[in-house]
């Protein structure tokens, strides 16, 4: 093969020895470091933190809430013995997504992986009900947040040559999901985000990639559910479960499974796309 054309395939950017490892040995995290939004959260929050630790990386903990931060942050270096560190941050502001990136690049030095789990769903009203506090706030927590957060972790990834910014969206962004008008938008908002920006950092070393949850619940609160009487049966959540194909709703962590696979080297492919976790969730 000519030089010319060696260049031209990118072939030294191949990582071909590959073939040779483990799919487990690609999947570790030791020496990395990971931030995650609304990381201190019961839910998924501090299940991507919990794994993305598993893997061996330095988490921080990003969270409105101080006392959820440090309690998450805690119990994850206590249980998997890795580094990590608890920031409290409103990160629907702009000015205190920087100093949440900021804080963490200056406790471990660098950043490689950034997890914009924050987002919170409406309150099951028709759109005309909504009032203009609720749409702003809407907006600000599902669609502001990540694309505020991302613009300030690439003031450290740019100068570094690499980084994974991975954007929590959902399963109701594929599709038209009742009384969910805003929060569906606004998660197709970050689904055409990870997309757009991840041909605008094109050649710069960092990447972007979407994970869709679709019905996901905790251990705690499944076994809330299994302890009430009938007449409270939360009808959403069962509709929601009568969709899935694998006819069940997901834990937290089947979902930050796929997060932390995306964040090492043996989901790196995985680019510029929303990637479901939905149990095959149907119309
Ligand atoms: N729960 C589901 O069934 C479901 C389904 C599809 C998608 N999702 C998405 O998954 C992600 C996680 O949702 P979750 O329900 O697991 O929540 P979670 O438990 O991960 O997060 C809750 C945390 O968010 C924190 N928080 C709230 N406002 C904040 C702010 N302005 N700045 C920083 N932190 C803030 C809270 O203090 C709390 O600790 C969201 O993006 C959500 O839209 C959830």
């Amino acid at each position: 093969m000519s030089h010319k054309l060696a260049h031209q395939l990118n072939i030294d950017a191949l990582p071909l020895d590959m073939p040779n490892k483990r799919i487990t040995e690609l999947m570790d995290l030791r020496g990395k470091v990971a931030a995650v939004t609304a990381g201190g959260g019961p839910s998924l929050g501090q299940a991507c933190v919990n794994r993305l630790a598993g893997l061996g990386a330095a988490v921080a903990v990003i969270d409105i809430d101080s006392e959820a931060a440090q309690r998450v942050a805690a119990q994850v270096a206590e249980r998997w013995g890795v580094r990590t560190f608890a920031v409290t941050a409103d990160v629907t502001r702009f000015d205190d997504a920087v100093r949440a990136v900021a804080a963490v690049n200056a406790h471990f030095g660098k950043i490689d992986i950034w997890v914009n789990n924050l987002g919170i769903p409406e309150r099951g009203l028709r759109f005309a009900e909504e009032s203009e506090a609720v749409l702003d706030r809407m907006i600000a927590i599902n669609l502001k947040a990540p694309i505020y957060c991302a613009r300030a972790v690439l003031d450290v990834m740019l100068p570094q040559k690499s980084g994974r910014i991975i954007n929590i969206a959902s399963e109701s962004s594929k599709r038209a999901t009742a009384l969910s008008v805003v929060y569906s938008s606004c998660k197709a908002g970050v689904v055409g985000f990870t997309r757009n920006l991840a041909l605008d950092l094109k050649g710069s070393g960092v990447t972007t990639v979407a994970v869709c949850p679709g019905v996901m619940l905790t251990a705690e609160i499944a076994e809330h559910y299994r302890a009430l009487p009938e007449d409270e049966t939360p009808q959403n959540l069962v509709n929601g479960i009568n969709r899935v194909i694998a006819g069940r709703a997901s834990l937290a962590e089947e979902v930050a499974n796929m997060v932390g696979f995306l964040a090492t080297d043996a989901g790196a492919y995985v680019q510029a796309t929303a990637v479901s976790v939905g149990g095959g969730l149907s119309d």
